[in-house]
């Protein structure tokens, strides 16, 4: 019979385990080795054992999601991974929700992921975050003028200016970061990708990193195309002194993909995009990988805490019943301190907003999954269309008075974890 335990991760006695759990998934090749450790240096890392052998590995990060203009306390899950032996025993699911119940003990109230599909972390209570745009280029096309000044070269080593460039960045709502940096030299270091490199400014006081960008070549070294992984910058010179860089670029590099960030339209600084896509059959075929794709999900974890720092200005107090269940409690021990937000709650929104458990019998009632409430609270989608795709409900005109109080900015992470 076999014996499963749930802790933390021990360096010391489960290095080799956690490799060749990374190995199974394809995650690990033995040349970064070290970025996996890196990662698991600055991360909670929780493993399950199972005879001894850690054969699940679970990481997760802390950070800031901004909401309008306040910083939430984080938590990321930054990887979700389980041995070729120990698949469909909820190993993955169940140290997933212990990982998250851990980082709420120690004060996050949303959590958010990227997936690997869709549904799996549903059943952990995360709803879909909204759309991400990847556009593709030839740099050649950029209307902006060239870059005339020489960036300084970003190594790995330069990983904590980096990332302390990456947390004063120009940031919109939902936008995240993850606070050790220890993260951003995993990144710098690999991840899952050959050839990286980065080119910034140190314009800032003491000749710190003002803005730069960090590349990743995701084709040819030669040709591309080259995938922008994150740009840091707070002013339109900066970011126009950025994508001046890509543009000298072109002599040599023939497709360029950068993610949109806050309310940037990229199509703006191309000129003819669609002449250019017609002709160009390998930019075409490379245009084909940008598009749009909701590959990050989010969660409350605290609607108290969350509520209370919601300030929306600009539409009617809208007051509700909110019946919330969490389909968290499944994975987490019966007795575990935080068991997910399922309850009965009487919420306020408006310029103060505010959830007290209890219920009001002159309030309507708003009935949702916490999946579908978090996206209706972070401004994924409006109530009205939630009701129609996930599980949210109530009456006509409370939906419709959510709608026109929650007309939030699209949330952005502008941060991939
Ligand atoms: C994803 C992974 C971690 C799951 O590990 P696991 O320990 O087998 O997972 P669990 O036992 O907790 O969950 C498996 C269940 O999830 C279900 N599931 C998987 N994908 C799903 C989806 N998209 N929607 C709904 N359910 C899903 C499975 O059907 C299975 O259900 P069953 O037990 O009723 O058959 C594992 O397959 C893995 O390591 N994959 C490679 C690495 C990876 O992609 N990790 C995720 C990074 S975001």
């Amino acid at each position: 019979m076999t014996t499963t335990l749930f802790r933390p991760y021990d360096d010391s006695r489960d290095k080799d385990a956690v490799h060749r759990i990374w190995r199974e998934t394809g995650w690990l090749t033995d040349e970064i080795t070290e970025v996996m450790d890196a990662q698991i240096r600055c991360s909670r890392a929780e493993v399950a054992q199972i005879d001894g052998e850690a054969e699940c590995l679970v990481l997760t990060i802390p950070g800031t999601i901004r909401y309008l203009d306040s910083d939430l306390p984080l938590e990321c899950v930054t990887a979700v991974t389980t041995s070729r032996i120990a698949r469909k025993q909820k190993l993955a699911a169940r140290l997933t929700a212990q990982a998250i119940a851990a980082d709420v003990a120690d004060g996050a109230i949303v959590s958010a992921l990227g997936m690997f599909e869709q549904g799996y972390y549903d059943r952990l209570g995360f709803g879909t975050g909204g759309y991400v745009h990847w556009y593709g280029f030839d740099p050649a096309d950029l209307r902006v003028p060239g870059a005339t000044r020489v960036p300084r070269r970003l190594e790995p080593q330069d990983f904590q200016l980096v990332h302390a460039n990456r947390l004063s960045r120009r940031r919109g709502h939902g936008s995240c970061t993850l606070t050790p940096a220890g993260f951003t030299h995993a990144d710098m270091l690999g991840g899952r990708t050959k050839g990286r490199f980065g080119l910034g400014f140190c314009d800032g006081p003491g000749g710190r990193l003002s803005h730069h960008l960090w590349m990743r070549v995701a084709g040819d070294v030669g040709q591309g195309p080259y995938e922008v992984a994150w740009m840091a910058f707070k002013t339109r010179e900066q970011f126009l002194e950025l994508m001046g860089l890509i543009k000298n670029l072109s002599d040599q590099v023939r497709a360029v993909f950068v993610r949109e960030s806050h309310g940037i339209q990229l199509q703006d600084l191309v000129s003819k995009p669609f002449r250019r896509r017609r002709q160009d059959a390998a930019l075409r075929e490379w245009g084909d990988r940008a598009g749009v794709a909701a590959y990050w999900q989010a969660r409350i974890c605290d609607v108290g805490r969350c509520l209370d720092k919601t300030v929306l200005r600009g539409g009617d107090e809208v007051r509700f019943n909110l019946v919330l269940s969490d389909p968290i409690d499944q994975f987490l021990p019966a007795d575990g301190p935080w068991r997910g937000v399922a309850g009965e709650y009487v919420v306020t929104l408006g310029g103060s907003s505010g959830a007290q458990p209890g219920s009001d019998d002159a309030l309507p009632i708003l009935t949702a999954s916490v999946n579908a409430f978090s996206r209706m609270w972070l401004g994924v989608r409006p109530a009205t269309a939630l009701n129609f795709t996930d599980d949210l409900s109530g009456p006509p005109e409370l939906l419709e008075a959510l709608d026109s109080l929650l007309r939030l900015p699209d949330p952005q992470p502008d941060w991939d974890f």
